[in-house]
């Protein structure tokens, strides 16, 4: 095997990053009227100069089918385009690349809307208590050409690629879950069914923004579903294998639901905590690998470079508290990442580390952790 560094300039899923490490898709929840904010561009600026190789946006939504969380950003049509392309140039300025995340909720919503909630079957949401209607064929069709659309804007935008959100029970993590997907259609009933409407949107994004434009994707190895009825990692390698033959050009390996055994943002007694996973995927495809999950120290960063056919590393919440990380890591001060893993950064007026918050913040943040842990018995 050739051996890795991590602070090296590579060619990774079709994009060329100066180190391999990457902020992973995270939530803003800043957008003013659906747009890119002035508190986004802040932040996005951060860490470009923090000196990230990638950065993965938080969700944006697109879907006339979909009910966007407040301050989400919506690729809906021109007038979105002016405050994406001041974010990818700002990014880009500093020598950092930028990949948009593309998402539907489906039924994991905060609070019931007035209007139909979709899912690939009818299957409660345990998140939101919602029970969705299920896609017809046309719906699904409808769908996949949106996601299409999204991408082409996203490519106008000068994003230098687009990441499909495939996890964390959103709504095409839930296609690929057969505690989710019942259908007995095309759409149904394996793993590669399951895939089906994902292996659609892949081919529908490279028709419309060409081959060479890089689509990623994120995946769950596993949903850690209480049943273990869900998504497990048997079903995961089968379905990345087969992503990886029809042209995806990353996969970001994560795992859990804000509902499972396991949530994806997990406690910090986890560390590297899909590590196993990813590693067996980048043993069985030649399509770049991405492992995020638990990773703040860039001694076990460097070892998984060196040691692991796994391509690039991301994190979430070292580099909300820390923007500058891997700069500071780069620089020689190797100390580990300053976040806690608390999850305090969940917050429903904007991502913002719980340690930046006044006192009087902190004790309603407070309230909404002690919620979140409740969620699930775990970690
Ligand atoms: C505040 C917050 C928002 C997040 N938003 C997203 C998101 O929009 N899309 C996504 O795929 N994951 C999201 N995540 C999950 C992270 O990308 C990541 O998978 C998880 O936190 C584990 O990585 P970490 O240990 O480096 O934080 C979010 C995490 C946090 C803390
Ligand atoms: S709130 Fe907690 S988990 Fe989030 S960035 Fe700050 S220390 Fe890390």
């Amino acid at each position: 095997m050739q051996t890795k560094t991590t602070f090296e300039k590579t060619l990774i899923g079709g994009i060329e990053v100066e180190n391999r490490i990457f902020r992973s898709a995270t939530h803003e929840g800043t957008a003013t009227d659906w747009k890119i904010s002035d508190r986004m561009l802040d932040m996005y600026r951060d860490l470009a100069e923090g000196d990230v190789g990638l950065i993965i946006t938080g969700y944006f939504g697109f879907s006339k089918t979909d009910y966007h969380s407040k301050g989400t950003v919506v690729l809906s049509d021109d007038s979105s385009i002016t405050g994406l392309e001041k974010l990818t140039e700002t990014v880009h300025k500093h020598g950092s690349k930028i990949v948009t995340q593309i998402n539907h909720a489906g039924s994991q919503l905060l609070s019931p809307p007035d209007g139909p909630v979709y899912g690939p079957s009818e299957v409660v949401d345990p998140f939101s208590g919602i029970m969705p209607v299920a896609f017809t064929e046309s719906q699904i069709n409808d769908l996949v050409t949106e996601f299409g659309d999204a991408a082409v804007m996203a490519r106008k935008a000068g994003f230098d690629g687009v990441q499909i959100h495939g996890a964390h029970g959103y709504l095409l993590n839930k296609f690929l879950s057969p505690a989710y997907n019942k259908r007995t259609d095309d759409y149904g009933g394996t793993p590669i069914k399951n895939a089906r409407i994902i292996l659609e949107i892949l081919k529908e994004i490279k028709l419309k923004c060409g081959k060479d434009y890089p689509v990623w994707i994120k995946l769950n190895s596993s949903d850690f579903h209480p049943t273990d009825e869900g998504l497990n990692e048997d079903d995961f390698l089968l379905i990345a294998k087969e992503l990886s033959k029809n042209g995806i050009d990353a996969i970001e390996v994560s795992g859990g639901t804000l509902t499972g055994k396991h949530s994806p943002s997990r406690s910090k007694k986890h560390t590297a905590y899909h590590l196993g996973s990813a590693e067996k995927l980048a043993e069985d495809i030649s399509v770049p690998v991405i492992l995020v999950g638990g990773l703040r120290n860039i001694d076990t960063i460097d070892r998984i470079m060196a040691e692991t056919k796994i391509a690039a590393i991301s994190m979430s919440r070292p580099l909300i508290r820390e923007p500058g990380l891997v700069k500071r890591w780069a620089a020689g001060y190797r100390q580990g990442a300053a976040c806690i893993a608390c999850n305090g950064c969940y917050n429903p007026n904007g991502t913002i580390c719980f340690f930046e918050l006044g006192d009087e913040e902190k004790a309603a943040q407070k309230e909404i952790m002690k919620f979140l842990r409740s969620l699930g018995k775990k970690s």
